[in-house]
């Protein structure tokens, strides 16, 4: 059983990460998606809320081959999951040159953390890669078009997270 764990903020998740998502599972036998924290960013909306809102995602655009594929919310190390669910990899998508540097610190971080655990890189799909969840909020908080950039769930999470703050 070849399983890899995609970690992230998923804020929310984007045509990117599904991309990602699509591909990774396609080459492992299982991916778990893990919302985790990531402590340099404060999320738009709880963890719990971006974990559903992928599983709608994968559900409505992946159908069957979506089956493989677990999301979870986890607290704590990458390393720590990846261990506990006895994966052999951590999968990343790298858009553009911009993110190499900062996946580079963290891949090595997490192999000093746990040697056996390699990390997989997707080059994001070219028409995706200037696509990021941050860009995305800003376009919706001003009611702009994302239903090219994000899943039709996400953009619902987004809509609903907006009618309900704090909810
Ligand atoms: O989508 P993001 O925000 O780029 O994802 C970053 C994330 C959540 C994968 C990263 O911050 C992370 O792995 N957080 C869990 C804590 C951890 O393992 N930190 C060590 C990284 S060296």
């Amino acid at each position: 059983m070849r399983l890899a764990v995609y970690p992230g903020s998923f804020d929310p998740i984007t045509f990117g990460h599904l991309d990602v998502i699509e591909r990774a599972g396609r080459l492992f036998d299982r991916l778990v998606v893990a919302v985790l924290v990531n402590t340099r960013k404060s999320p738009s909306m709880p963890a719990e809320d971006r974990a559903h809102i992928i599983r709608e995602a994968i559900d409505e655009e992946l159908g069957s081959s979506g089956a493989a594929i677990e999301v979870i919310v986890f607290e704590g190390l990458t390393v720590d999951l990846a261990r506990q669910r006895g994966a052999m990899a951590i999968v990343r998508g790298l858009r553009a040159l911009s993110d190499f540097e900062n996946e580079l610190a963290i891949a090595h971080l997490n192999r000093k953390l746990a040697p056996e655990v390699d990390t997989v890189f997707f080059m994001t799909g070219v028409e995706h890669a200037y696509l990021s969840s941050g860009l995305v909020r800003e376009i919706a908080a001003f009611d702009g078009d994302i239903s090219a950039m994000v899943p039709a769930a996400a953009a619902r999470g987004l809509r609903r997270a907006a009618t309900l703050p704090g909810a």
